[in-house]
């Protein structure tokens, strides 16, 4: 039996800091119920203090939602923290988030306290987030840019005074995976309670590493939970995106040992309903949900799949809810290929002759045209296209 790692997901929160991915609260409420379907462990629906609006919303999906755990984030603030456990009263299972920045920078910079002071507002932060739930999750903004000997020391503090989960964000996408990999293991290890919680990443995308780090924070680190967000979406760059983290869990289970009850099928759906409701096109070369994350193109390649998927798939489409893998017909596409679509298409040809002269028909028209589209081949076929290609040229 395999460890379980947790999903926590925050599009709804830190996805909405992306700038321009403002959703209404009917738009929230639908989105959770498509996170609850594709079965992650948390949502993070909101930050109830921020806005009414999130507090209504993140109350309507505490009542909603049955089979994930919701949750509000709240600054280490008692006036956050009531509107935190009030939005998720009515829920079946329901957390509380609490965070406060423990880098240098932040601290002295932003939040104006000493280390100490720091340190006494998340202890409060957290027993008063105990008096409405027993899920109580602390985050130490900014940590992969904190002192090591602090973190560890405000983290036991958090655990002590009822933390359940403990949270390292790489705030800023400023960490390397095999150094944050480490560091995770270190704090831990530095940690005397650290078997009462849960550890958890967070990890932003600003050098593009973000899944990297994340899955290091998990396999080198000994995080059981990850933090992420459908398409990658979040402040600035982005957070790591849930669809690569899970695929990448579940295909290379060999390696991780782990699994996460995710419903892979639901990502491509998810996905989907993520860009249509923020407005935020999926780029098409985007792992996993992009369109031609399962296209393939060159002669070569088709002719591999075509005689066996696993030569250039180690996904298959259907399982992360795409209808099937996709032969995109153009100038590379070899023979076999063109061959496959024309059976399924029913096109009847009476013999591989036909299929030579129509190849070659289509070869003429992919040099003119950059993508054949099904439409395409029906009309090389058309009695007109029937022709000897002799006739053509
Ligand atoms: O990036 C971050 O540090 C956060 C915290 C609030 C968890 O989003
Ligand atoms: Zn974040």
């Amino acid at each position: 039996m395999m460890e379980k790692l947790i999903i926590f997901d925050t599009t709804l929160r830190d996805g909405e800091q992306s700038p321009g991915a403002t959703m209404t609260g009917d738009e929230k409420v639908r989105i959770a119920q498509q996170l609850e379907r594709l079965g992650v462990d948390v949502i993070e629906a909101g930050f109830a203090a921020a806005s009414v609006g999130d507090f209504l919303a993140i109350q309507k999906i505490s009542s909603i939602v049955k089979n994930s755990t919701v949750c509000s984030l709240s600054r280490a603030l008692e006036r956050d923290i009531e509107k935190a456990g009030t939005a998720i009263s009515a829920a079946a299972r329901g957390r509380i988030h609490t965070f406060i920045a423990t880098s240098p920078i932040h601290m002295q910079m932003k939040l104006h306290m000493t280390p100490e002071q720091v340190i006494e507002n998340a202890v409060k932060a957290v027993r008063l987030a105990r008096e409405y739930t027993d899920d109580v999750e602390f985050s130490a903004e900014d940590a992969s840019r904190s002192e090591p000997d602090f973190l560890a020391r405000i983290c036991e503090a958090a655990i002590e005074a009822g933390a359940t989960t403990v949270n390292l964000p790489d705030t800023v996408g400023y960490a390397i995976p095999e150094q944050f990999g480490s560091f995770v293991r270190d704090i831990r290890t530095r940690v005397p309670n650290s078997d009462k919680a849960v550890w958890s990443v967070h990890c932003h995308d600003d050098l593009g590493m973000a899944t990297a780090n994340s899955l290091a924070g998990v396999h080198i680190g000994g995080a059981r939970q990850l933090e992420c967000t459908i398409n990658g979406l979040g402040e600035r760059a982005g957070n790591c995106p849930l669809e690569e983290a899970v695929m990448a869990i579940s295909t290379r289970s060999d390696y991780f040992q782990l699994q996460c009850g995710i419903n892979t099928k639901e990502l491509v759906p998810t996905s989907k309903l993520v860009s249509t409701v923020t407005g935020f096109p999926v780029q098409p070369n985007k792992a996993i949900v992009g369109a031609n994350a399962f296209a393939h193109a060159s002669g070569i390649h088709q002719d591999g799949v075509i005689k066996a998927r696993q030569t250039y798939e180690i996904m298959r489409a259907e399982d992360v809810g795409w209808a099937r893998d996709r032969m995109v017909l153009g100038k590379l596409s070899g023979r076999n290929a063109f061959k496959q679509r024309i059976q399924e298409l029913g096109i009847p040809v009476t013999s591989e002759n036909e299929i030579n002269e129509a190849f070659l028909r289509f070869k003429d028209l992919a040099d003119r045209k950059s993508e054949i589209y099904d439409e395409d081949i029906q009309a090389l076929f058309a009695p007109s296209g029937s022709q000897p290609l002799s006739n053509y040229y």
